[in-house]
């Protein structure tokens, strides 16, 4: 199930007014840009190249999944040979696996655990830490925050809970995942705000969760790497604050290896220098950048459609006009060109692998939308081409 039109306008509301204003300048724009009515080039004749292959001198290619995706032989088969590294969508999320305090559903993440050691792939985590609540569906379980906010001892109580848990999910995982999102989106989208403050880890901990959080992972391995996760990463304001918390982080001396930048882009939006300065930043400061959420989308939505859903751009309906096919295949072929010379690119994961399984057709409203490299039947797209195979024009 996917969250509702409802939940989405309630995930969605606090998108920053910088975010709104610049996404709605590029709003509309698409289909006068691309609709040239041409047919998509024939793919080429050649066998499907691996995408992990040929992007292995750069970094890993990776593809979040669900179980089911690893029950379809068909789909199983695909992600061996084109993924190097895999994330589960949902069933590493506290929702699933944090049941109450001292008890976890490992099974459904344990399943996409063993399927990547079959096949020689990597597993990065995600995520030990999240506020996402949609209705009844939360990945912030409301027994981490039990009891009086007024007791003195509060404090020290949810803290507790919070490093048991994150110890004992990462010692469970521990040789098997090479990478954690320890805590995802803490960054607010309010001008003025720097700490998302409407989480309820926020109001049960302060700022204080994030370090408790970090340390609790490395004293748990060692050897993973420590990712804080966010959206947006390419808004300068939005990146100037998660920035500041991590400079803030390490002079606490708390232990971070990276920064993981979703990049739930679309065809128009955002431009790349904004993307690659949110790389060079990060790696300014010595940290590894991972795109942990790739996907394209073929709306460049006005911001006001996330939290305001008549704004959001028509559906196209199928079959989606070929110019804009085209233009996603343009759009993928120029970011793996920038993600392919930033050298502290460590991963690439795509949200999702084919088009038959996206959270884009559910969230910001119902319609179409093709954002990833295979088709519903699983066949390469033209988006797929463009990146595995430089001299072919879509
Ligand atoms: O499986 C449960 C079921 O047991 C439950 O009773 C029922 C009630 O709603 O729904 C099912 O849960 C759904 C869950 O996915 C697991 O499938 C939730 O409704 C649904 O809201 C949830 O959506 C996921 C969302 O994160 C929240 O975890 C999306 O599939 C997933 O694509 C999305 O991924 C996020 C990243 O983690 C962070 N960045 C943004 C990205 C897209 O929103």
């Amino acid at each position: 199930m996917r969250p509702s039109g409802i939940a989405v306008r309630a995930l969605y509301a606090g998108v920053t007014l910088l975010t709104i204003a610049s996404i709605a300048g590029c709003a509309h724009n698409q289909t006068a840009a691309t609709r040239d009515g041409l047919p998509l080039a024939a793919a080429p004749t050649q066998a499907v190249p691996q995408l992990k292959s040929v992007m292995a001198a750069h970094f890993k290619v990776g593809a979040a999944i669900e179980p089911d995706s690893i029950d379809s032989p068909a789909d199983a088969a695909l992600l061996a040979v084109q993924f190097s590294s895999l994330t589960a969508e949902n069933k590493m999320k506290p929702g699933t696996i944090g049941v109450a305090a001292g008890e976890y559903n490992f099974a459904p993440a344990d399943q996409i655990v063993a399927f990547a050691q079959a096949h020689g792939l990597a597993v990065r985590g995600h995520t030990l830490v999240w506020h996402y609540r949609s209705g009844e569906w939360t990945e912030a379980p409301d027994w981490f925050f039990a009891g009086d906010a007024k007791d003195p001892h509060y404090h020290d109580i949810v803290a507790a809970r919070l490093q048991r848990y994150v110890t004992d999910v990462v010692t469970h995982f521990r040789g098997k995942v090479y990478a954690w999102d320890v805590v995802n989106e803490v960054i607010s989208d309010d001008p003025h705000q720097v700490y998302r403050e409407d989480s309820p880890w926020y109001r049960a901990l302060g700022k204080d969760y994030i370090a408790i959080a970090f340390r609790a992972a490395r004293a748990a391995d060692p050897d993973v790497k420590l990712y804080i996760n966010e959206y947006s990463t390419d808004d300068a304001a939005k990146r100037a604050k998660l920035l500041s918390v991590i400079r803030d982080l390490r002079a606490q001396g708390v232990p971070i290896d990276g920064v993981g930048h979703q990049m739930h882009i679309s065809i128009n939006w955002p431009p790349l220098q904004n993307m690659k300065q949110a790389f060079d930043d990060v790696a300014a400061l010595g940290l590894e950048n991972q795109v942990t959420e790739l996907d394209v989308s073929l709306y460049s939505d006005p911001g006001a459609c996330w939290s305001h859903p008549p704004a959001c751009l028509p559906d196209l309906g199928q079959p989606v006009p070929n110019d804009v096919m085209r233009a996603q295949a343009q759009r993928y072929r120029a970011v793996f060109d920038l993600f392919e010379h930033e050298p502290s690119i460590k991963a690439v994961t795509f949200w999702g692998y084919s088009d038959k399984h996206t959270w884009l057709t559910s969230i910001p409203v119902p319609r179409t939308n093709l954002p990833l490299l295979f088709d519903a039947n699983l066949k390469p797209k033209a988006a797929f081409w463009a990146i595995a195979d430089s001299s072919w024009q879509p």
